[in-house]
């Protein structure tokens, strides 16, 4: 299982930093998990350069522009050459700034060329009856990844996001049944941008995954990992929701 760390920007000093990827270093034996931290760029810069533990880095967010000059933000290249080996993209407090699904496939171009994983985030603002949210899924894929060479595309970690769920609590994330059927979408979709043949990509689900709901999450939903917001950023809610899947 991949669980990707997202601190947002939950984590403001550099002790508690040091102290989460402490934790994480001792989760790192865990079996059968594969910890990503995300955290703040300088605190991506403070720990990822020393790193010689399994744990692996990403970054938040990088720019879609291929220019020296623009002021604030971090270009792939940046965030590999201090030690990132994923990258978030199309995040939806990104999304919510502004940002549209041609420059999320700017992105991940771009993280692409620069060596990084990109962990792609989809998600449906709500769940309509008439499931039009599904094609709002469709779409962000579909842009997301058009013009990518297979090699690449079959790089891109998909993590699926429904924003309802992003930033409360167990209990009103999403359902194991519903999670199975939105990894057998997603899944379905890749296979007909593969024209036929089974994706390889993995598939993360994020939003409001905790301790108490991991685990069943996890069991039989065919879900590759988890994107972990809130749970994530105290060692104590972060070792008690990756030991809750051993
Ligand atoms: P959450 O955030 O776990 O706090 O809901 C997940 C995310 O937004 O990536």
């Amino acid at each position: 299982m991949l669980i990707a760390c997202n601190w947002k920007s939950y984590v403001e000093t550099r002790e508690k930093a040091k102290a989460l990827y402490a934790t994480a270093k001792r989760l790192g034996a865990v079996k059968r998990v594969k910890l990503v931290l995300i955290p703040s760029a300088p605190h991506l810069g403070l720990l990822a350069p020393l790193n010689r533990s399994k744990v692996l880095f990403g970054v938040q967010d990088v720019t879609a522009v291929n220019e020296a000059a623009a002021t604030g933000e971090i270009s792939a290249a940046t965030a590999r050459s201090v030690g990132a080996t994923y990258a978030i993209v199309g995040h939806s407090e990104r999304r919510a700034k502004g940002e549209t699904d041609a420059i999320v496939a700017e992105k991940v171009k771009r993280v692409l060329a620069n060596g990084l994983i990109p962990i792609l985030c989809i998600g449906e603002k709500v769940r309509d009856e008439d499931a039009t949210y599904l094609s709002t899924l469709k779409q962000q894929l579909m842009i997301a990844l058009d013009g990518l060479a297979p090699k690449d595309r079959s790089r891109v970690v998909i993590a699926y996001e429904p924003i309802w769920a992003i930033g409360k609590h167990a209990d009103q994330s999403i359902t194991e049944p519903d999670l199975a059927e939105m990894v057998l979408y997603i899944k379905k979709i890749m296979g007909e941008v593969e024209t036929g043949k089974p994706a390889k990509n993995l598939v993360l689900y994020g939003g409001s995954v905790e301790a108490e709901n991991i685990r069943s999450l996890a069991g039989g939903s065919g879900i590759d990992g988890f994107l972990i917001g809130h749970a994530s950023t105290d060692p104590k809610t972060f070792t008690a929701v990756v030991k809750a899947l051993a």
